[in-house]
């Protein structure tokens, strides 16, 4: 039998009537190309603009788990497809606008990889067999829309452009609200402590950057590096990793910090600005 979740307290309806598309009126399309853009801002926004298009191919992989039995985290999965679809979108034309338009896919999201099938498969069968999947599908949200978020606080501070400034303090409105919504529900499931430890279990072994495996090699670990190198962005991964530790049975868990270390020349502890 089926354990009911435990009642999360969260206002869904109050959390719904904020949802909507990315309101761009009064972004100033014409100014982009009058600002300086550096090559790694604009590698890492074709980077970000492929992840946020790329969300309906996670939710393919969610829609085959007990995630749609769930009230609260279906009608959540609903607007958050719709909202990261318009991130996308409003990055796209910002690239465009600053003469780096995105080019088509060499793979198209319709066709699955290999791994990625394998992944799907063993995402519905974890899910088929564990009551508490949605507490782990929680915590992996938290961690990705926070590395997210904190991934576009970076960037609007060491690019420098005045117009993705303003549009990314506005996709960040959304970010928050969707590591809000991700780690309230994780702080809830997580209480049960079998269900804490399997989570544990899962994210130690699998967990990676959002976006590992998707974008082209070594992509990622370039961002990373331009996002993370240097004293402010230590302190921001740091800060990714204290706030997940908060979570119960996570206090010792090593994620945004451990994988720079591993997979970034000189890790965190360089001052490399590529
Ligand atoms: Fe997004
Ligand atoms: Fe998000």
């Amino acid at each position: 039998m089926a354990l009911a979740p435990p009642p999360s307290g969260f206002d869904l309806d109050a959390w719904v009537a904020r949802s909507g598309a990315l309101d761009v009126r009064g972004i100033d399309w014409n100014q982009v190309p009058r600002h300086p853009l550096p090559p790694a801002a604009v590698r890492t926004l074709r980077y970000m603009q492929d992840i946020e298009s790329h969300t309906i191919v996670y939710l393919r992989a969610l829609l085959a788990t007990r995630a749609i039995d769930d009230p609260e985290v279906s009608t959540f999965l609903a607007c958050w497809l719709y909202e990261e679809t318009f991130h996308g979108i409003a990055l796209a034309r910002f690239l465009d606008a600053a003469g780096h338009p995105v080019a088509r896919r060499e793979r198209p999201r319709g066709t699955e990889s290999p791994a990625q099938w394998l992944e799907a498969r063993a995402t519905a069968l974890l899910s088929r067999a564990w009551p508490d999947f949605c507490a782990v599908h929680m915590t992996w949200g938290a961690i990705n829309e926070l590395t997210t978020l904190t991934g576009y606080l970076r960037l609007r501070s060491v690019a420098g452009h005045p117009v993705l400034a303003e549009l990314l303090e506005r996709i960040m409105r959304d970010e928050s609200r969707h590591f809000f919504f991700y780690y309230r529900q994780a702080e809830t499931r997580l209480v049960r402590p079998g269900a804490a430890r399997v989570a544990r279990l899962l994210v130690d072994r699998f967990w990676a950057p959002v976006g590992s495996g998707v974008g082209r090699p070594g992509e990622l670990e370039l961002m990373a590096g331009y996002l993370f190198a240097g004293d402010e962005g230590r302190a921001a991964a740091r800060k990714v990793d204290d706030t997940i530790r908060r979570l119960p049975g996570f206090a010792t868990v090593r994620l945004l910090e451990a994988w720079m270390d591993r997979h970034v020349a000189g890790g965190l502890h360089g001052d490399r600005q590529p």
